[in-house]
């Protein structure tokens, strides 16, 4: 049986994607149009990971947002491709930072081409997004990217700073989680509201639908850490462990499971061995801790297709509802 139960069956990233039709295909034009460099190391590295594809998950959701909320121009184009840099730049930081050996099915960046290659090439895509802003020339539009990208950064450093401490709490971890990862879907939604011209009602609606879905996002992704297959997911299982980070299934395993269990489980982590990984992601799933955290990530995803009331009818909403399905039963 899944982990997660939706009333009705979550749509595929194919068909998400064709409703945003020719715009689709126009983003990831622009994507690989402004990807260039005369530097030949940035284009190697950039290619490598752009190339891989992705799931493209946050600039689908600027432009089916930007749509729902009636946006008439085309600047959520831009947009969308600014988005989907940051995400990118933040992936090539991350995987030095957590040590990570595959991405999108792929060897990272970092195992290919070293640490210091990884993070300069993040630093170019990062700066490449801002030159993109200024193109667009929106003051708005800057001032809630420039934040996101400043709360992403501290998100990773705050997670950095609770690596091999098993006392994190639930609270500590939804801090985290909205910092590093919910922000940006947040920042994405709220501008196809700002584009729109819509009023502060359907502003603040977008940006509880990005909160709320970018959460339930990072909530699969961490049940996915201990649950997928490395084919499946384009990531290998266990990374969070191995690197000392503590997360929703571990935090709930730790409080739920058998003494034993839980003594397992903070010395894997204050250690970051996965000598024990098997059992521990047996305990994880006997102490409930996988169910759980895919029910935290079903309630929010039912907290952001709630937050869609506040717009028109129309099939862009109801494609903004489809994303936030296709959040949680996602395997990749
Ligand atoms: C990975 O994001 C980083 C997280 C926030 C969990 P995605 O799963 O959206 O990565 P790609 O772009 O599809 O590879
Ligand atoms: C990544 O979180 C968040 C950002 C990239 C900012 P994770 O570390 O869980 O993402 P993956 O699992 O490496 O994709
Ligand atoms: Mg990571
Ligand atoms: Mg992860």
């Amino acid at each position: 049986m899944p982990l997660v139960q939706t009333d009705q069956p979550a749509p595929t990233l194919e068909d998400l994607r064709a409703l945003a039709g020719r715009e689709w295909s126009e983003v990831n034009r622009l994507i690989f149009r402004r990807l260039g460099s005369d530097v030949a190391l940035v284009n190697q590295v950039a290619h490598h990971i752009i190339h891989h594809g992705g799931k493209r998950l946050r600039p689908l959701a600027v432009l089916l947002a930007a749509r729902a909320c009636g946006a008439e121009k085309d600047s959520h184009i831009a947009v969308a491709a600014i988005i989907e840099f940051i995400h990118t730049a933040t992936l090539l930081h991350d995987d030095v930072v957590d040590n990570s050996g595959l991405r999108r099915g792929q060897q990272t960046a970092n195992s290919l081409f070293g640490n210091e290659a990884s993070v300069l090439v993040g630093d170019f895509l990062y700066s490449r997004a801002f030159q993109i802003m200024v193109e667009i020339g929106d003051l708005r539009i800057l001032e809630v990217l420039a934040n996101a990208t400043n709360t992403i950064a501290e998100g990773e450093v705050l997670q950095l700073m609770s690596r091999n401490n098993p006392d994190i709490s639930e609270a500590d971890y939804m801090e985290v989680i909205y910092r590093k990862t919910a922000k940006l879907f947040e920042a994405g939604t709220r501008i196809g509201a700002i584009l729109a011209q819509r009023d502060e009602r359907t502003e603040i609606a977008l940006v509880n639908y990005g909160r709320h879905l970018g959460r339930a996002f990072q909530l699969i992704d961490d049940v996915l850490d201990y649950d997928a297959s490395p084919e499946e997911f384009g990531k290998n299982i266990g990374d969070d462990l191995a690197d000392g980070k503590i997360t929703l299934p571990l935090i709930y395993a730790l409080s739920h499971g058998s003494a034993a269990e839980r003594h397992m489980i903070r010395e894997a982590i204050e250690s970051g061995s996965t000598q024990n990984f098997t059992s521990i992601q047996l305990a994880i799933e006997t102490s409930g801790g996988l169910r759980y955290t895919a029910e935290r990530a079903s309630d929010d995803a039912n907290e952001a297709i709630r937050a869609l009331d506040h717009l028109p009818p129309s099939k862009f909403r109801d494609g903004l509802a489809g994303l936030a399905q296709f959040a949680i039963s996602r395997r990749y």
